[in-house]
């Protein structure tokens, strides 16, 4: 039996050269609606773990197909194309085994087994329109995309001179077939805001400066990211347990607040890893039918711990309501 989400996909704005419509209704089989009825994960939750980028990150992108996203200022991002991703599941290592079961029961979203990372939903785009709109730089912070996916996010932050960048999904597959390879995407441009390496333009000729850049860029931003697999609550453990504790002044999050299941994990995620002074933006739908969750429960739910004031950054005027929040610490739980 399956069901679907109805996203709204006609309110999205500037993002023509990204064809992103075609698999925005979801279904969810019914596997994911006996759990989420439930509102608990059917399967146990993932431990969390740090993945290092392989060896031989170009491998990665062999035959690589991938659309690119230009929105406002930013720099152009670099996704794998989905449509090529899935047809290609079937040739990638997979030891979650999640890329064939996705495959097979048409599913964009199995609770507690996939949670939704190998696509790039629509309230991502929101928010990169938004961030562009509020002129958010992020030069030397330390930022998390918290639930990646794609990890589009964290991307530009990363090409917009972020210290460092940590990609977090709960699927260990996502992160090391798809965000991974995003990144290892978009280190290979020219076009990142850094001039960090620079040295030395004036003596090469185009050619060889290129391919130097090219060599540096990847060199410069790829020890910035690191990537974590799992639950929220035990990436919190695992985050608290490093040396320097992990805090971060820009979090960033997108379609993660459907499950009303993951909500005390996920505050406490925020409470716990944002640096006193930081923001955290939710990008999100006003509801998630079948699962359940969605902005308004959220703001209820964060009223009651009394840890954040939210603010409404973005509400859409059409359709399946969309929203961008941003959370900061009240003064008084400082
Ligand atoms: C619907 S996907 C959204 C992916 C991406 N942010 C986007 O907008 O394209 C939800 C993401 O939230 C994360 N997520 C959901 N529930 C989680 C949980 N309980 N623990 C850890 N991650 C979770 C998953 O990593 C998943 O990729």
């Amino acid at each position: 039996m399956s069901f679907c989400f109805n996203f709204d996909v006609s309110a999205t704005t500037n993002t023509d050269d990204v064809q992103r419509n075609a698999s925005m209704t979801n279904k969810i089989d019914g596997v994911a609606k006996s759990a989420t009825e439930s509102g608990s994960p059917a399967e146990a939750v993932k431990e969390a773990k740090e993945h290092l980028p392989p060896s031989d990150p170009q491998r990665l992108l062999d035959d690589a197909i991938y659309e690119t996203l230009t929105i406002g200022t930013f720099p152009p991002l670099h996704f794998l194309n989905e449509t090529v991703f899935e047809k290609t599941v079937y040739e990638r290592e997979d030891t979650e085994n999640i890329l064939s079961r996705t495959a097979e029961q048409r599913s964009d979203l199995i609770s507690g087994v996939y949670e939704g990372g190998l696509k790039v939903w629509e309230c991502t785009y929101d928010l990169l329109e938004v961030i562009d709109r509020e002129g958010q730089t992020f030069g030397g912070k330390a930022v998390l995309d918290l639930g990646c996916g794609a990890g589009l996010l964290g991307i530009l932050s990363l090409k917009r001179r972020a210290r460092e960048v940590h990609f977090q999904d709960y699927n260990s597959t996502v992160l090391e077939q798809l965000t991974v390879s995003n990144v290892i995407l978009n280190c290979q441009d020219d076009d990142s805001d850094d001039d960090d390496d620079e040295d030395g333009k004036g003596t090469l000729d185009k050619e060889e400066f290129k391919t130097k850049t090219k060599q540096n860029r990847k060199d410069l931003l790829l020890p910035r990211c690191r990537f974590f697999s799992g639950d929220w609550r035990t990436f919190l453990v695992l985050a608290s347990s490093q040396d320097p504790p992990l805090k971060y002044d820009i979090i960033m999050t997108s379609e993660t607040i459907y499950n009303t299941a993951y909500y005390p994990a996920l505050h406490d995620t925020f409470h716990k890893l944002l640096a006193s002074h930081g923001h955290i933006y939710v990008a999100t739908k006003s509801h998630y039918f079948g699962v359940g969750g969605g902005l308004h429960l959220f703001e209820t739910f964060v009223a009651q711990r009394g840890v954040f004031t939210v603010n409404h950054l973005w509400d859409s005027e059409v359709g399946l309501q969309r929203h961008v929040v941003v959370l900061r610490f009240k003064k008084e739980s400082l």
